[in-house]
């Protein structure tokens, strides 16, 4: 058995947002994942998908790029990312009524993976904008942006106690936490996020939603304090799923 991860798949086979032009990496991506999972995941393994998984705006226009995501093999879980539209809050329970048996959405709730509890949110965190100098260092950003974005990381944060304390009760004491943006802004180097990881001795933080070359070390990458921090977006990746445990 093992767990495996990847972020932002980005498909649209019901729409027409093509993510060519944001480079080689994406090009034919949604062949490269389906070859690089069927390569590495077996029907026994689980596969966490961190957001960002259909361009569709409702759930009737995501219904093909469920349908792919349910074919690949292994157990797959999902998180919410910022375009996936299909999925508000209130919705996850008729999301896991409706594909029952075939994927799971993790929101409020937690998974299970041999003896640890598979934690997480969306989450958020503060992207600018940032204002530099000549020698490309931050002078200084947005300060009502920053504001608007702590109340939503708040709200994060209460969230992802909500699926961490779900476990607890049901007697989980090992955690790997999933994201779906990066835990600490390019400000940080901890955030509210990173702190209940720390509170809840969680193993592994993993996060997606940073793209191309400049964004990918916008947040932690690596141990620190203690827990592994990895970034799964599928071009970081080249949509090659990490495996985890
Ligand atoms: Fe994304
Ligand atoms: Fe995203």
């Amino acid at each position: 058995m093992a767990l495996y991860a990847l972020g932002d798949l980005h498909l649209s086979f019901q729409t027409d947002k093509s993510m060519d032009r944001f480079g080689a990496v994406w090009k034919d991506h949604e062949k490269k994942i389906e070859q690089n999972v069927c390569e590495r995941v077996r029907e026994e393994d689980t596969l966490v998908l961190t957001g960002d998984h259909s361009w569709g705006r409702k759930l009737s226009e995501c219904e093909e790029d469920l349908a792919f995501i349910e074919r690949l093999p292994g157990r797959k879980i999902l998180l919410r990312g910022n375009h996936d539209m299909f999925w508000s809050v209130n919705k996850t329970a008729a999301l896991n009524a409706r594909y029952q048996g075939k994927l799971f959405f993790l929101q409020n709730n937690f998974a299970v993976y041999e003896n640890y509890a598979l934690v997480g949110t969306k989450g958020y965190t503060f992207e600018g904008p940032f204002y530099f100098n000549v020698h490309q260092e931050i002078i200084c950003w947005d300060q009502e942006k920053e504001k608007q974005a702590k109340k939503l990381i708040q709200r994060e944060a209460h969230r992802l106690e909500l699926s961490i304390q779900a476990a607890m009760q049901a007697g989980f004491h090992h955690f790997i936490m999933f994201l779906h943006y990066p835990p600490t802004s390019i400000l940080e180097d901890r955030s509210l996020l990173t702190d209940i990881a720390e509170k809840y001795g969680v193993e592994q933080v993993i996060y997606s939603h940073c793209h191309g070359e400049a964004r990918f070390h916008d947040s932690l990458l690596g141990e620190h304090r203690g827990i592994q921090y990895s970034l799964v977006s599928g071009d970081y990746l080249d949509f090659c799923p990490l495996k985890l445990l």
